[in-house]
Parts: C-alpha cells; sequence; structure tokens
C-alpha cells in the first residue's frame, strides 16, 4: 500500500491505495483553519489527525505529500516558523508584484521564470516581507513552500524539543512542480534563479546542500528540488502510531496541481478544469510554456514534462457565496440555474469576489450585469453565477490552448464538479467535450501515485472511471455576453486599483 496526502486551503486529505491496482483502500481528512494567513503547525496538526482518520500508515510501504502552492513559510536558523504562512490567495503582495514586474519587465521574467508573477507568487510576499516585516526579513534562515515544510516535519525535523530530529534546515526539500510556483525557479532550466530572490528579499540564497558563498549567515537556504520518483527520507520514528523508523520512505511531493495530473493520467489533448477554492486549468506539455501577458503560467509538471496553467482565485466560493444569498444549498443552486435558460435571460455575474488573478485585477469586485424587472429571478441569479465562474475558467483553457497544448478533452474535478448545473454549464462554455471523473481525491492520489512510482521504478498507470459519456453543448452566445461584461468590470476595477492599472 501506498499513501497520498492533499494538504489543500481548507482541509488535510490522505488516500491510501493498492500500489498494483490503483484501487483505494482506505481515507481519511480533518480540517484545518482556512484564510490568506496560517499558522503552519495547522497543517501539521491536520495532516496526524486525517492519517490517523485514514487508519494509519502502520501498513504503508511509502507517502507523498502534495499541497497548495506557493504560500511562503519562513524559518529562522531554530527552525521555528518565523510568521503565519502567506498563502496563494492572499492579494497584499499585489503591489510588490506590480513593482518587480516594472523593474525587471514581464518578458524577462518569463524566460528567467516561467511566469509572470503575480500576488499570488511567493516571490512577491518575498519582497511585502522585506518592504513591510524588515525585522523578519533579516533572521530569515530558510525559505519553504507548505508541502515542503510538511515533507521536513514528517522525516522528524522542525524546532528543538518539537521535533526528534532538529532544525536540520540544509535537509529541506521541494520537487519542480512547486517550485514553479515561487518565481525564483527556472521549470525551462531546472534550476533556482538565485538572483531574482535577492532582488525580492534583498539577501542572498543558495540550495540546502549545496557549499554557502560569502557570508554563510546571510545566505537563505532554499529547499533542494527532489527528482519527480526520489526517495527524500522516512517517516520518523514517533510521530505516527505504529510507524517505526526508517519503515516508510517519502517522495519529492508536488504542488497540488500537478498532483492531481498525476492522479487522473492527464495525457495529451487532456485539459483539467479543477473547481476548488481556486479554479485551475491546466495542461501536460513537452515544452515549458513562456506567456509575458502573465495569463498562462509555465509550470513544471511533478514528471518530467509541463505544466502549463491559468488560475483564477474565485471558483467554488462563487457558488457558496450565491447558494447562501439564495438561501438554498448546492443542490438547491443547481435546482434553480437549471430551471433558467442558457444565457440567464442576459443577466451576468462578473464573479471577482476576491479580487483577481486572471485576468490580473487584485483588487476588483464583483458584479452583476443586464438586470431588469423581468430578468431578475432567482432562478437567472444561480445560473448566471455559475455562467460567470465558468467563463472565466473558459477564458483560461483558451489561454492555456494558446501556448500549443492541443484540447481534446476536459476533465472536470474539484469540489464544485460534480454538481449537474455546473456540469452542465461547462459543456456549453467550454467548446470541447467535458468528461466528469468519478467523484475521487485526484490530488491525494497522485501524491500516491508518487509514493508507489518510487517504490517500483515506474510510473503506475491507473485506471480511471468515468461518471458518465464526455458531454460537448456550444452555446457561445454566453460567453460572448460574459466577454462584453467583462471588459468594462475590468476597465472599472483598473481605474478604482490604488494607483491606476497595475503594470504587467
Ligand atoms: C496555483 C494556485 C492554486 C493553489 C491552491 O497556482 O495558486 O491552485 O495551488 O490550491
Amino acid at each position: 500500500l501506498v499513501a497520498g496526502v492533499d494538504s489543500s486551503t481548507q482541509s488535510c486529505k490522505v488516500t491510501i491505495v493498492d500500489a498494483g491496482t490503483g484501487r483505494t483502500v482506505r481515507t481519511g481528512k480533518a480540517a484545518h483553519p482556512d484564510g490568506t494567513e496560517v499558522n503552519p503547525s495547522h497543517w501539521w496538526s491536520a495532516l496526524l489527525e486525517a492519517a490517523d482518520d485514514a487508519g494509519g500508515l502502520g501498513d504503508v510501504a511509502a507517502v507523498a505529500i502534495a499541497g497548495q502552492q506557493h504560500g511562503l513559510v519562513l524559518l529562522d536558523s531554530g527552525g521555528r516558523v518565523l510568521r503565519d504562512a502567506l498563502l496563494w490567495n492572499d492579494t497584499r503582495s499585489a503591489e510588490a508584484a506590480g513593482a518587480l514586474v516594472a523593474e525587471l519587465g514581464p518578458v524577462a521574467l518569463a524566460r528567467r521564470c516561467g511566469s509572470v508573477p503575480v500576488a499570488s507568487f511567493t516571490i512577491t510576499k518575498l519582497r511585502w516581507v522585506r518592504e513591510n516585516e524588515p525585522d523578519i526579513a533579516a533572521r530569515v534562515a530558510a525559505v519553504a513552500l507548505p508541502h515542503d515544510w510538511l515533507t521536513w516535519r514528517l522525516r522528524g525535523f522542525g524546532p528543538a524539543g518539537e521535533s526528534p530530529l532538529g532544525p536540520e534546515l540544509e535537509e529541506l526539500s521541494t520537487d519542480r512542480s512547486d517550485a514553479s510556483g515561487t518565481g525564483y525557479w527556472q521549470p525551462a532550466g531546472g534550476s533556482y534563479d538565485l538572483e531574482l530572490f535577492e532582488v525580492a528579499l534583498g539577501r542572498p540564497a543558495r540550495e540546502a546542500g549545496r557549499t554557502p558563498g560569502g557570508q554563510a549567515a546571510e545566505t537563505v537556504i532554499l529547499p533542494r528540488v527532489a527528482a519527480p520518483s526520489e526517495t527524500v527520507g522516512t517517516v520518523a520514528a514517533g510521530l505516527l502510531d505504529g510507524v517505526p523508523a526508517n519503515a516508510v520512505k517519502i517522495g519529492a511531493g508536488a504542488g497540488d496541481n500537478a498532483a492531481g495530473a498525476l492522479g487522473l493520467g492527464a495525457v495529451r489533448g487532456d485539459v483539467v478544469v479543477s473547481i476548488g477554492t481556486s479554479g485551475t486549468v491546466f495542461a501536460v506539455s513537452d515544452t515549458p510554456p513562456n506567456d509575458p501577458s502573465g495569463t498562462v503560467a509555465g509550470f513544471a509538471d511533478a514528471a518530467g514534462a509541463f505544466l502549463p496553467i491559468a488560475v483564477t482565485l474565485n471558483a467554488a466560493r462563487v457558488l457558496s457565496t450565491t447558494a447562501a444569498l439564495l438561501g438554498v444549498d448546492f443542490g438547491g443552486l443547481a435546482e434553480l440555474a437549471m430551471a433558467a435558460q442558457p444565457g440567464s435571460a442576459g443577466v451576468v455575474l462578473v464573479p471577482w469576489f476576491e479580487g483577481e488573478r486572471t485576468p490580473n485585477l487584485p483588487h476588483a469586485q464583483a458584479s452583476l450585469h443586464g438586470l431588469s424587472i423581468a430578468s431578475t429571478t432567482r432562478e437567472n441569479l444561480a445560473r448566471a453565477a455559475i455562467e460567470g465562474m465558468l467563463c472565466g475558467l473558459a477564458d483560461g483553457l483558451d489561454a492555456v490552448a494558446a501556448t500549443g497544448v492541443s484540447a481534446q478533452r476536459v476533465l472536470l474535478i474539484g469540489g464544485a464538479a460534480q454538481n449537474p448545473a455546473v456540469q452542465a454549464v461547462a459543456a456549453q462554455v467550454f467548446g470541447v467535450p467535458v468528461a466528469v471523473p468519478q467523484p475521487g481525491e485526484y490530488v491525494a492520489r497522485g501524491a500516491a501515485a508518487q509514493a508507489a512510482w518510487l517504490l517500483s521504478g515506474e510510473r503506475p498507470q491507473w485506471p480511471l472511471a468515468f461518471a458518465g459519456e464526455p458531454v460537448q453543448d456550444g452555446r457561445p452566445e454566453v460567453r460572448r455576453q460574459y466577454g462584453e461584461y467583462r471588459r468594462q468590470a475590468a476597465g472599472a476595477a483598473n481605474n478604482a486599483a490604488p494607483g491606476g492599472a497595475l503594470p504587467r
């Protein structure tokens, strides 16, 4: 058996899988505080609780951890967390992002780190800390991502007194998929761009395990980037019930989107659309993407290829917010939406409740358009919320396809993918057939696939089961109508942004 962990924005999920067949044997889950700024100790407690909820890891041979990307975990020389982690959905570094892009130029940034960093990226959070919390910036000894820090803790490292093996910062590791979201690692070349790190934090850095140059104490340690099927260590004794020392191998782990692609076994031609707290659209590609417009981030995947990705900040929460407003649950929202016609009688919701990242409008707000006495019904509002959220993702799909990947089929996953109204509208706006895999924790499953890979030396080919046949029901008018109001709303948001439009 192998185990996969998904430490996401809201909870931790553990899936235990038969490595040979891919059959899910047991699962466990534990909630942790969400928001945009969280003390990492909550992720660690939730991981231990979720592993316990899954019946423990006593009979498991290997485990890997996938996690929410970009989160900034700052450690001091004693291995202690210096401040709450700033997460991917925290937009306070929007101006820092704009300043970095203005200083270095979008074309150079896309070439050097595969992406034009927006507020979500770790590099912009470093700049924010340097400018707003200089005392903390001066004490940083290592910078990790959520999954790096959890992997390190599971191997037994951490602050003295709290962890069996102590604060060995040289043991920090990450993988190429999550390193891509920092903004100071280059997917095309497979190495850190230490100069970019220094431009952001004002401190020199080096990869763990490499000889320090210059003033050793001044140099910040970055996790070593391990290979996709590498064993980075073992679970330390005394952390998990029934797990003795060296019994469970640990993989490099991955960013959650790359782990999702691994868990689905996505092949060329598949575009994955995931509707969770974030909305993501990504595809596996053989060439490193390089989009100086910043719409598509050019990540590496967790298997040696690349993962062009477009991310929206407003996905499942658009639906829960609208459902709460209408006084219904998710099922009730679907019933209302299915009772309205495609296009919601002209009602359009531009769903930027939490600012937006694609397009890059961190200070934008949501807005409703096209209201008349006749069109303002609960049914139209419910449908407009689903259409607005999915049209944003359809824009992302077009941008990902424009990087050269072939889009033959959408694989729709994430918490909201099982909603029948979401499925129906997805088939209308994506322009390619939409297939819905059976409900499952595909990110945790991808981490489990990585664990199976390190045991056998071969990437597992686990079967993927679907809920039904792929469906396509093109309604281009829905996207046309959304596109018009989206342009208006973007103009308004840019005019209202502090300092005017953000430089790209
Ligand atoms: C990816 C991104 C989100 C997080 C949250 O760039 O910001 O998908 O990984 O899960």
